[in-house]
């Protein structure tokens, strides 16, 4: 889609480029080709809408839910069963009895009372549930701090401490198989050194697991890998080779053994950006706002976490203007945290201006609400 496209369509909405998702899913096969026991699934989470979705199953990735509701998306939009895995430190006896029903690759199990309730469902439903270990390995991943999960501060997993009593219980009960363990360190992480550090955590707590004759067949890895948020044009896709290479070359794998992983952001962020128009521009006693039609309600994360989608002025680049003046590009609802960038540089812009906001495929939608009683953002995807 060109300005001229996007300047009949309502605004705000999201814009999906599919070539550069399918480029992105050729880029991940390419670094996975010669390494058949590596698994990847897609993280539902980043981004649920439909036709991303399909894209992203055809492309053969398995799925990585975190919900009930999320189990049913991925298996509607063509993710087999046998390819979704389920983590999430509060799944409800109805998303477990979900997750039974389609018989889901497995659960990646936070707690011993989760534990315990899976059983007693499986046992109820005469099934037998997979089930991994979500295993808090202490591994900082130099990430902001409302998106590191695996320190021992944090709400997830077990710890390395309670590993075995929990495998020795889950080798116990009837309806469990345990397959293995599963550590997600953080997300946006955008050194491979976190991971490198992850492997060697792994490959500690395999050794110890061995001594102990506990046989480890999965290895699920999570996601985290980040993405360039500030140069989206010349970084449209995340060095996958130097990602999976960074566990081709330190994670020690036992023949037979699986390795999966679970990436969300890095499939998606690039592709989707979020189109907005200027409604108005004011000029302030000591700034210019450009006050767009998009708001925190179709894209937290700045205020969230005070990320940044590099703003573009399509309307003003096709004018031919310069980037001159410094603009805070704000929200219309009424909180002061809705603003997306501050004294960020634009060409001189104008009411009706069609503004891009960049990266904004994962995390972006799919956290949308109706937060001032907004409709949703909708969304475009080709
Ligand atoms: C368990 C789990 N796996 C995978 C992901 C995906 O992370 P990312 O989008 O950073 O790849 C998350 C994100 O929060 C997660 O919680």
């Amino acid at each position: 889609m060109n300005l001229t496209d996007f300047e009949k369509q309502e605004t705000p909405f999201y814009y999906y480029d599919l070539q550069l998702l399918d480029a992105t899913l050729n880029a991940i096969r390419e670094a996975v080709e010669d390494a058949p026991h590596f698994h990847v699934h897609y993280a539902v989470k980043a981004c649920a809408t439909p036709a991303v979705l399909k894209k992203i199953a055809q492309a053969g990735l398995g799925a990585d839910c975190v919900s009930g509701g999320e189990i049913l998306r991925a298996v509607e939009n063509g993710f087999p069963a046998s390819d979704i895995v389920y983590a999430g430190v509060g799944k409800t006896d109805r998303e477990i009895r979900t997750a039974l029903e389609h018989n889901i690759a497995a659960f990646n199990v936070e707690s011993i009372p989760e534990l315990e309730v899976i059983n007693e469902l499986a046992s109820e439903m005469g099934r037998t549930a997979r089930v991994a270990f979500r295993i808090n390995p202490n591994v900082d991943a130099h990430t902001h701090e409302k998106i590191t999960t695996g320190l021992n501060e944090n709400k997830f997993g077990i710890s390395m401490q309670d590993m075995i009593p929990a495998i020795r219980m889950a080798e116990s009960l009837k309806h469990i198989d345990f397959i293995g363990l599963h550590f997600h360190i953080g997300s946006q992480i955008t050194s491979f050194v976190p991971f490198a550090e992850l492997c060697k955590c792994i490959n500690q707590l395999t050794a110890a697991l061995e001594a102990e004759d506990i046989m480890v067949r999965s290895i699920n890895v999570g996601g985290g890998l980040g993405i360039d948020y500030d140069c989206p044009d010349e970084h449209p896709i995340p060095d996958f080779n130097g990602y999976f290479n960074t566990f081709k070359k330190h994670l020690k794998l036992r023949p037979g053994q699986e390795l999966h992983f679970e990436l969300g952001r890095a499939v998606v962020a690039q592709c989707g950006q979020l189109v907005s128009r200027v409604v108005y521009v004011k000029h302030g006693l000591q700034k210019h706002f450009a006050i767009i039609d998009a708001g925190m309600t179709d894209l937290v994360r700045p205020a969230m976490y005070g990320s940044f989608h590099k703003p573009v002025n399509l309307s003003a680049e096709a004018r031919g203007e310069q980037a001159t003046d410094q603009y805070d590009i704000v929200g219309p609802i009424c909180e002061s945290s809705d603003v997306f960038v501050k004294d960020y540089t634009l060409p001189l812009t104008r009411r009706g201006d069609i503004i891009l906001l960049k990266s904004a495929g994962a995390y972006g939608e799919i956290m949308a609400s109706q937060y001032n009683c907004r409709k949703l953002p909708g969304s475009i995807a080709e």
